[in-house]
């Protein structure tokens, strides 16, 4: 083995001592965790907090947080023996998944629902070689036919109702209590099937347990307005939001969102389209963070909070989820500064500026 080839990083090669890993467990890798944590310099200001940062799961291999629980599902998989994985997808696990079963040389079968996956997430699956399915329903009916499925053949489902996902995504909150030196007083973060929320939750419990904290975040996250069953009390039958990652009217994760918020004295919310979209273009002109408008949740809800009389002061973090280049269609869309057209000359681009 070369220097090079002992190097490690990864998820399972630098989170081990708090994974369900051992000696029988493949070790892949594409570079997942150790994101970023920059920190706020202008929306702090709007988000009724004394300092804001922002984790930067973007950063992952395939522009998602997905990535983090899927090196663990996937890897558990192929030590189970299993030749493929399967998974419903608003279309970054399905990303994700399509990714780690290239990278393991295995198969992967994604269900997703018709019409409502942002463009850059479905050339992923396309590109990474996945069996693409799409449903001509929502993502909560294919990912009912996705565990139907994957109970009576012998393929991985590598949803968030795999416990090993959860396992991989809380390592998020260690590198946050790393980074910082203690757990931030506040965690946002958006929420669609309730995987994410459920992960970070138990990080955070066993960071404090293991000494890489000294208290718990209150966890304030949020759903779109239009898909918000956990706000609602009830599952929501259509769903519908600008923010298709987290179009989801029924999800697996509610007690695991639901037990995050209470033990953490937190809040789950709402938050409309509009707020999100506010959020998301302010991400990326005031911060210069381009995110998918899912992952804008998080900040449109500390935004609306502090409208409201409710900021929640002190030190917060917000889960930046997803790369905008996933969603092309909803950049060009929403973004009212048309593109200016002129021959190539000087006059005509000083024309078309105004100067
Ligand atoms: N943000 C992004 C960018 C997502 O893709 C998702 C979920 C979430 C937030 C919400 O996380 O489901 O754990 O509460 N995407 C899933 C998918 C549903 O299929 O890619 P969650």
């Amino acid at each position: 083995m070369t220097d090079a080839d002992s190097r490690s990083h990864g998820v399972l090669a630098r989170w081990e001592h708090i994974l369900p890993i051992g000696p029988e467990t493949p070790r892949p890798s594409l570079g997942e965790g150790d994101t970023p944590l920059v920190r706020s310099r202008k929306l702090v200001a709007h988000c009724g907090v004394d300092e804001l940062w922002f984790k930067l799961e973007a950063c992952n291999p395939t522009g998602s947080f997905k990535d983090r629980g899927m090196v663990v599902a996937v890897a558990k998989a192929i030590e189970e023996g299993a030749k493929g994985v399967m998974c419903a997808s608003t279309g970054n696990t399905s990303a994700s998944a399509a990714a780690y079963a290239a990278h393991c040389g295995i198969e992967s079968f994604v269900l997703v629902p018709e019409g409502h996956v942002a463009a850059g997430k479905l050339a992923q699956a396309i590109a990474y070689g996945s069996q693409i399915i799409e449903v001509a329903g929502n993502f909560d009916q294919a990912l009912r036919v996705a565990r139907e499925l994957t109970r009576i053949h012998p393929v991985a489902l590598v949803n968030s109702v795999n416990p090993f996902r959860i396992e991989g995504q809380k390592t998020a909150s260690f590198e946050i209590c790393e980074w910082l030196g203690d757990a931030p007083e506040v965690l946002t973060l958006p929420v669609g099937n309730a995987g994410n929320i459920t992960a970070y939750w138990k990080g955070f419990c066993e960071a404090a347990e293991l000494d890489y904290a000294s208290r718990h975040p209150r966890m304030l996250a949020f759903q779109a307005d239009g898909a918000a069953p956990i706000v609602r009390g009830r599952p929501v039958e259509n769903p519908h939001t600008v923010a298709t990652a987290i179009r989801i009217g029924n999800p697996a994760s509610w007690q695991g969102a639901t037990d995050a918020r209470d033990e953490s004295q937190g809040l789950i919310a709402s938050v409309t389209d509009d707020e999100i979209l506010a959020a998301y273009q302010a991400l990326a002109k005031e911060e210069g963070l381009f995110v998918e408008p899912a992952s804008a949740a998080g900040v449109a809800g500390l935004m609306k909070l502090t409208r409201e009389g409710q900021a929640p002061g002190g030190r917060a973090v917000a889960v930046l989820t997803g790369n905008g280049l996933k969603d092309p269609d909803t950049a060009l869309s929403t973004n009212q500064q048309e593109v200016r057209k002129t021959e190539p000359s000087i006059e005509g681009v000083k024309s078309a500026l105004g100067w």
